[in-house]
């Protein structure tokens, strides 16, 4: 325990741990299960969630569960006195279970953070690819709770019904991120053959058995967070190379070099998981078809709208998992991507990493607590709208209420945080009549109107506001009621 201790100092300030990216996919398939549809349409109004990279591998700080995967990648590197050989470092990671102890864990103080930000939905990662458990499993003592875990002397030990329990009573939706790789478990890596990759290390269809109780590990613990976590809205299913031959798409190259069958049978999952949990949403990423019912773009924002339910997922800071002094993005952009990601009809899955010690950065509480401050302004023109052309034009965003009787044009500030109003907002091509009211939400006391410019209906900030805007934050919206 000490020698990992020590260790630690080795792996602090190796910042900024490139996760890899998952493309977008395609042959989206709208779920019909009206349960479903419903629970997708009330999660779609949302917009604004929180995700949570959480395991023993924060207590390193480096990147979660890629280091242990034999691939040369950026985002796989080992660092650290066990790096030199894949096995001693495999060992030593997976001994942090015998160290992680974040006892200053408290979920309340998150939800109440997050929901102030604005925030109305979580996901956690209950267990990622290293395969730790951040739940009361019966299906591994590779977990929070078993009696090697520090942890497990705590009676809030079981992470995921804690963190799931608290955001529930704040109002949140209930996500559970769960990995189908497991790179813990002897069905996934068998212990026979040394891993290779990410993927299975058998053949699954020459060890059948094997991938059976592969298989049958995956149910069980989906099973078990289907049954004594309460409501949960979301299946948020990671490791897209777990899929069925079929579904790969040759043009994406992670996909092309997917060795194996990986059928885990979906459809047992999804029917298994919806009749505990009615109207689950369920997203197998990247995998396309039935079983995903949502899409995912990661770390990258669409430039247009698109015809499905979509979430960007983007780090706050530059990994996924905590890193010590990682440099958040500023309030500034972080506002900017919820606007514009909103502004094409998808959702902002915003993630922080806790610290070994069950906390976040204060950095991280300083950049919500100003979501927040501009949240309780401007979220009008954030829940519930709708996309509306041109989306984003100079430096305005354009967005509508659902039932189209209200049009919201953003203006951002610059790079720097600095704010100038445009001389003219155009509204060409939008419903505006002469009558239609104007106002900024920054300053709803203001007197402005429409005026008609080359016979389009054209917002004209007066000397006072352009003065007064000098001082808005982030982003100011021009609310137009039709
Ligand atoms: C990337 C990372 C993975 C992380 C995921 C979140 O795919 O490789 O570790 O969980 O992003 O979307």
């Amino acid at each position: 325990m000490k020698i990992i201790t020590l260790c630690l100092a080795f792996f602090v300030g190796t910042v900024a741990v490139q996760a890899q990216e998952h493309n977008m996919s395609s042959g989206y398939v709208r779920p019909v299960d009206p349960e479903v549809l419903q629970k997708l349409a009330h999660w779609q109004d949302l917009k604004f969630g929180l995700f949570m990279h959480w395991g023993t591998y924060s207590q390193w700080g480096v990147v979660e569960s890629w280091s242990i995967c034999p691939e040369d990648e950026g985002w796989t590197q080992r660092r650290g006195p066990y790096s030199a050989n894949y096995y001693d470092y495999k060992k030593a990671y997976e001994n942090l279970q015998t160290s992680f102890n974040p006892t200053r864990f408290n979920p309340e103080k998150w939800a109440a953070a997050a929901k102030d930000a604005g925030m109305k939905y979580v996901v956690l990662t209950t267990k990622h690819h290293d395969g730790f458990c951040m739940f009361d499993t019966k299906e591994t003592d590779y977990k929070i709770t078993d009696e090697k875990t520090p942890f497990s002397k705590n009676p809030r030990s079981n992470i995921a019904l804690e963190v799931f329990n608290a955001f529930r009573k704040d109002g949140f939706m209930i996500g559970a991120y769960f990995s189908k790789p497991d790179w813990h478990v002897p069905t996934y890596w068998w212990p026979y053959f040394p891993p290779k990759d990410r993927n299975v290390n058998y053949d699954p269809k020459k060890y059948p058995e094997k991938w059976t109780a592969f298989k049958q590990f995956t149910h069980n613990q989906i099973r078990e967070l289907m049954t004594g976590y309460g409501k949960v809205d979301i299946l948020w299913l990671d490791g897209g190379w777990v899929r069925p031959f079929g579904s790969i798409d040759p043009k994406v190259e992670w996909q092309r070099t997917i060795p194996y069958d990986q059928d885990i049978d979906m459809a047992a999952i999804s029917k298994m998981g919806r009749s505990l949990q009615p109207g689950l949403v369920v997203v197998d990423r990247s995998v396309g078809g039935e079983f995903e019912n949502y899409f995912t773009p990661e770390q990258t924002i669409p430039a247009k709208p698109l015809n499905y339910p979509w979430e960007s997922c983007i780090t706050m800071g530059g990994s996924w998992s905590y890193v010590p002094n990682d440099t958040y993005k500023p309030t500034n952009e972080l506002i900017h991507m919820l606007v514009r990601i909103v502004s094409r009809g998808g959702n902002f899955l915003l993630n922080i990493g806790p610290s070994p010690e069950g906390d976040f950065s204060d950095t991280a509480y300083s950049r919500l607590k100003e979501i927040g401050q501009w949240m309780k302004i401007h979220g009008e023109a954030v829940y519930g709208t709708i996309p509306l052309a041109p989306y984003e034009y100079g430096n305005v965003v354009y967005l509508q209420s659902k039932d189209e009787k209200t049009i919201y044009a953003y203006v951002l500030s610059d790079k720097d945080g600095h704010m100038e109003l445009p001389a003219q907002i155009s509204l060409a091509g939008m419903p505006v009549r002469k009558n239609s009211q104007v106002s900024c939400l920054d300053a709803p006391k203001e007197k402005l109107k429409l005026a008609l410019v080359n016979g389009v209906y054209t917002i004209v900030p007066t000397d006072k506001l352009k003065q007064k805007a000098i001082s808005f934050q982030y982003a100011t919206t021009f609310k137009i009621v039709l």
